[in-house]
């Protein structure tokens, strides 16, 4: 399975935040807003990953990230010229993903929580079709959103509605067969201009292939497009390290702990951070043992 995070769009939202600095580079506490998304991919053991920004943004991604050999994955990039929609990610990536099936995460998703691996084992378990999730919200009015009937069975997904039909809406994580690519092809650019995935999440469950899996609240979804968002996202994240004393989301643990790379290869890349809380945390690791 390959995966693409989609870091684009001019993130107006946040402006001036995003004025000269793409949003997805943007900090969550102590690690760049992309780590985020990353390191679901990683704990999903996908290690061929596209990243989508935009022609300015793009060389900013490369040297934070490179070609991911540090992490022991393999990074490639690509450019989206126009904010044409998250849909557009599978047109942008069809060489990419080949004849492969596709994770989709946004770059601006933050999860976390206990059950993450055994879910994203349950959604790449099912080869066949599509599989997204639902999470409870208060407000899903700003999200993709499921319509349920009595029996719990998905009848519809909307984009942001006005009025919502249930109160569980879509994350930016979706699990496609290769058929999305020409899926994506073929979906017509919504009220707002955008090639929406929900139109494609909606193409799914017509075919009868879209699996919802309800995610409970013992899950964390943020959603990090607000300037407000951000900042409960960091303290979330600063709340639950300072407490724990395991890092959230650090991408060279996650990638140590999945085998894709060495302990020596994780010490090296502590050393060169030892002067950071950061760089002590992954040699402190390597002291623990795993
Ligand atoms: C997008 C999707 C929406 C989804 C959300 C998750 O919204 O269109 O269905 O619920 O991401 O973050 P956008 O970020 O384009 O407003």
């Amino acid at each position: 399975m390959k995966g693409i995070i989609l870091a684009g769009g001019r993130g107006m939202r946040l402006y001036p935040l995003t004025k000269a600095v793409s949003k997805q580079l943007l900090p969550i506490y102590d690690k760049p807003m992309i780590y985020y998304p990353l390191s679901i991919l990683l704990l999903g053991g996908i290690r061929e990953i596209l990243i989508i920004s935009t022609p300015e943004d793009l060389p900013l991604y490369r040297k934070l990230l490179g070609d991911g050999s540090r992490i022991g994955v393999r990074l490639a990039y690509a450019e989206q010229d126009a904010p044409r929609g998250l849909a557009d990610a599978f047109i942008l990536g069809a060489d990419f993903i080949g004849n492969d099936s596709v994770c989709l995460i946004l770059g601006d998703n933050v999860f976390y929580g206990q059950d993450m691996t055994r879910m994203l084992r349950q959604a790449m378990a099912n080869t066949q079709g599509a599989t997204i999730f639902g999470y409870p919200v208060k407000d899903p009015r700003a999200f993709g959103v499921v319509e349920f009937d009595e029996n719990q069975q998905v009848l519809s997904i909307e984009e942001k509605p006005e009025h919502p039909k249930s109160g569980y809406a879509v994350p930016g994580l979706y699990f496609y067969d290769n058929r999305v690519v020409d899926i994506a092809r073929q979906v017509t650019p919504s009220a707002r201009g955008e090639l929406e995935i929900t139109a494609i999440n909606n193409a799914y469950l017509a075919m009868r292939e879209l699996k919802v899996i309800l995610l409970g609240r013992g899950m964390t979804w943020l959603d990090t497009g607000t300037p407000g968002g951000m900042l409960k996202a960091a303290m979330f994240v600063q709340t639950v390290q300072d407490r724990q004393g395991f890092y959230v989301s650090c991408i060279e643990e996650i990638a140590w702990r999945r085998g894709f790379i060495t302990t020596q290869q994780l010490r090296a890349i502590g050393e060169d951070l030892s002067m950071t809380d950061y760089g002590r945390y992954l040699i402190s690791l390597t002291e623990e043992g795993k």
